[in-house]
């Protein structure tokens, strides 16, 4: 039997109903999260975002929408871009970038020219200058910063290097007044992966705010959580239209400016679905954007959470005998806690994350180690300017442990004492 349109919509409203007070349940979260003592990642929902994932649910508009745009304006304000472009992740982020900067001409960025990259980093920092042919040339990192080995940069430089990332790992800003200074003497393009260090500050200025375009990331663990989800921050109001554009399909239905040949064909019609860029689908959606706006607004109490986590980390792991943390003198937003194994646990990595498994404490590499290892290496074209020996260690000796806006004395304390423990005891 045929029903109609009329009729289905009451079918739904009527199913919608009689959803509800088993939606309202989950209004009140579990008390306990996961049986993990010391889990790698937090979430930070309260009944703010269940509330208004609830309620936007039940207006029915989900797609990319005003949620999103509202988000976007907020985050350019609080963090102090211009231009901010909402995406389904920080990899996406990533991949638009390139991708813009190597459609605009006036960048001259193209196949063939070559990209500076710290061998610590993420997946998705890499993949996509490969896949639209530019070369990475890999360096090794700061022992004590963990960023890109800014006494070499200068070094590395070839006659194709036209860019350098500039990864802000786990919260620490990369020097961005010695990087700039080469950028401008040399004419390169300063690409920022902020993704892990959202909030950082590099002399009183958000980190994201120092390359031609910046990524973030709202994934799980990060600073900011919206389910999956990522943004491009820019000045450059070409960059954003061609992120807009990409970002859907490469129609032209979002763009500001007329200068995008949105007005060539007279009709409304046309335009409506006029494509000018080879882009992707990689929008974010209205839940999305209205959690990015929830939490937003209690960003710098998470901030100071993660801060004072820090403080108590530092002051404890500093003069350890047995590991060498991440040093970071500068505003770091703190996004985990590395540690490298040293004294008699130097070369014990395997036995020593064992215990803290026993434990209930997660541990994960750091990033991604020596990212020269993945076997996804083989698909890049790449050159590494010196022997990487720094990374070696990272990679070897290196773990990592997770941070929250919550208080992780009592972890952080526990974590410490079987360290210190082990150390004591190992033959
Ligand atoms: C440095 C870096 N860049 C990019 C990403 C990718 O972000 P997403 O997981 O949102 O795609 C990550 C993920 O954590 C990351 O650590």
């Amino acid at each position: 039997m045929e029903y109609t349109k009329k009729q289905q919509t009451n079918f739904k409203i009527t199913a919608l109903k009689k959803q509800k007070p088993s939606f309202l349940k989950i209004i009140h979260p579990p008390k306990k999260e996961n049986n993990l003592f010391y889990p790698l990642a937090h979430k930070s929902w309260d009944e703010v975002e269940h509330n208004a994932l609830i309620t936007q649910l039940y207006s029915g508009k989900l797609t990319m929408g005003e949620n999103v745009l509202k988000f976007e304006k907020q985050f350019a304000n609080y963090f102090g871009s211009k231009f901010s472009v909402m995406v389904n992740s920080g990899s996406s982020a990533n991949l638009l970038i390139v991708a813009a900067l190597t459609l605009l001409k006036k960048y001259n960025f193209k196949e063939g020219d070559e990209v500076l990259v710290p061998a610590l980093g993420w997946s998705t920092s890499y993949s996509p200058f490969s896949q639209y042919g530019i070369k990475l040339r890999f360096l090794d990192i700061n022992k004590s910063s963990l960023n890109i080995d800014q006494e070499i940069i200068e070094k590395a430089i070839t006659q194709n290097t036209r860019a350098i990332l500039a990864i802000n790992i786990l919260g620490n800003p990369v020097d961005f007044r010695k990087i700039k200074k080469v950028c401008k003497r040399h004419d390169l393009i300063l690409i920022e992966d902020n993704c892990e260090s959202l909030g950082a500050k590099f002399e009183s200025k958000h980190t994201g705010t120092f390359g031609v375009a910046s990524s973030h990331s709202f994934y799980f663990s990060h600073h900011l959580q919206t389910i999956e989800g990522g943004m491009i921050s820019t000045d450059d109001k070409d960059i954003y239209e061609f992120c807009k554009s990409l970002r859907s399909h490469g129609w032209t239905r979002e763009l500001e400016s007329d200068d995008y040949s949105k007005n060539t064909y007279t009709s409304k019609f046309e335009n409506a679905f006029k494509f000018v860029l080879p882009g992707y689908n990689l929008r974010p959606n209205e839940l999305n954007g209205v959690l990015g706006q929830c939490q937003l607004k209690k960003f710098s109490k998470f901030l100071e959470g993660r801060r004072k986590n820090a403080n108590f980390f530092k002051n404890l792991f500093s003069k350890s005998s047995f590991c060498q943390i991440q040093d970071s003198n500068r505003e770091s937003s703190w996004y985990g806690f590395s540690i490298i194994l040293s004294g008699n646990l130097k070369n014990k990595r395997e036995y020593v994350i064992t215990e803290l498994t026993k434990q209930g404490i997660e541990t994960r590499p750091i990033v991604s180690g020596n990212f020269l290892k993945n076997p996804v290496e083989k698909y890049y074209k790449y050159s590494v300017f010196g022997d990487l020996k720094n990374i070696k260690d990272v990679d070897e000796n290196g773990f990592f442990v997770g941070n929250s806006h919550k208080d992780l004395k009592p972890q952080i304390s526990r974590l410490f004492d079987i360290l210190d423990q082990l150390n004591k005891t190992i033959n």
